[in-house]
């Protein structure tokens, strides 16, 4: 497999920081630089997790760029309920010592895409879609010279985990969703129809610790403590972890299975805002603008992720 170039958008967060640990246990993958957006916590957080994550994956020379602090036309909604206070709860990390990148994570979106050829550079969005939607707005040439979109965000039979009808990435920032989704470049989505089959459960999250690594602890850390806060609120023995659905789709696109579809995201109703409105039927001629992953061989997923993080 050719190496392939990625920038990682994220706004960590416990799975987000298990998906830059599987980019970059992964030769396959060559991680230009991490763009951080607010989301999940505030972008002070936000960008201070990023940068624990690649001290523990002894990265410190992986370039972060901090990005926008807040949704393109509404104020930020944050999820400390679901990943504690910092973002990163769950287990303790050096207080990270790596310097941020000068330059705006938009500028490095918009001027990597221009500086690589076309159709090199794939964009990897776990939170949020307002760093992606500014480069997109800003510099309307770069979408043509975008490889591939791939990103966490929506959901259609799966229902909402933040509204009865929207995902929580795609609820924080409509506007810029709806943005990325219109952009004209190869999109595919991993919704929650598609990570709420990608369930830690005691024996997944015994792997991780049982590697005996910092990174193992690490991950069995963080997964139990999101743990916490989902199984209650789904019922079951296990959390999602959605955000690394995006990286190992990079590594093993025959673990998923999806389908071409036209979805475009609700910005004005207050009673269905961010929800994602796929037309899995094909019940308008709206042209397909995403593959939307519907099914995940979770098994082989979760030998897929901890044979990587075992890497470390
Ligand atoms: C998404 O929201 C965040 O809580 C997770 O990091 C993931 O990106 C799931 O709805
Ligand atoms: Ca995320």
């Amino acid at each position: 497999m050719a190496v392939r170039k990625i920038i990682i958008d994220t706004d960590p967060g416990q799975d987000d920081a298990v998906a830059i640990l599987l980019a970059l246990a992964s030769d396959e993958l060559d991680v230009l630089g991490l763009s951080i957006v607010a989301g999940n916590v505030g972008l002070h957080h936000t960008t201070r997790n990023a940068a624990m994550i690649c001290e523990l994956a002894q990265r410190p020379d992986l370039p972060i760029f901090a990005g926008c602090a807040a949704p393109l036309a509404r104020p930020l909604v944050t999820a400390e309920h679901v990943h504690g206070k910092t973002g990163l709860d769950g287990v303790a990390l050096p207080e990270p010592q790596m310097p941020l990148q000068d330059r705006h994570a938009v500028d490095f979106i918009i001027e990597t895409l221009r500086a690589e050829p076309v159709g090199t550079i794939t964009l990897c969005a776990l939170g949020p879609l307002s760093n992606l939607a500014s480069a997109f707005q800003r510099a309307p040439d770069i979408a043509a010279r975008v490889a591939q979109i791939v990103l966490m965000g929506g959901a259609y039979s799966a229902g909402g985990n933040v509204t009865p009808c929207a995902e929580f990435n795609i609820f924080v920032d409509p506007e810029a969703a709806a943005t990325v989704l219109a952009c004209g470049a190869p999109i595919v989505m991993m919704p929650l129809d598609l990570t709420h089959q990608a369930l830690t459960s005691k024996a997944r999250v015994a792997a991780f610790r049982d590697l005996g690594t910092a990174a193992g602890h690490a991950v069995a850390s963080w997964t139990s403590f999101f743990d916490r806060y989902d199984a209650r609120k789904y019922g079951q023995d296990g959390a999602p972890l959605h955000d690394p659905c995006v990286i190992a789709y990079l590594l093993q696109p025959e673990l998923f299975s999806g389908r071409d579809i036209n979805v475009m995201v609700e910005t004005q109703s207050p009673l269905t805002l961010g929800m994602t409105v796929a037309d899995w039927w094909g019940a308008t001629k709206r042209p397909t603008n995403v593959t939307f992953m519907t099914g995940l061989d979770a098994e082989g997923f979760f030998e897929l992720l901890t044979e990587r993080i075992a890497r470390f």
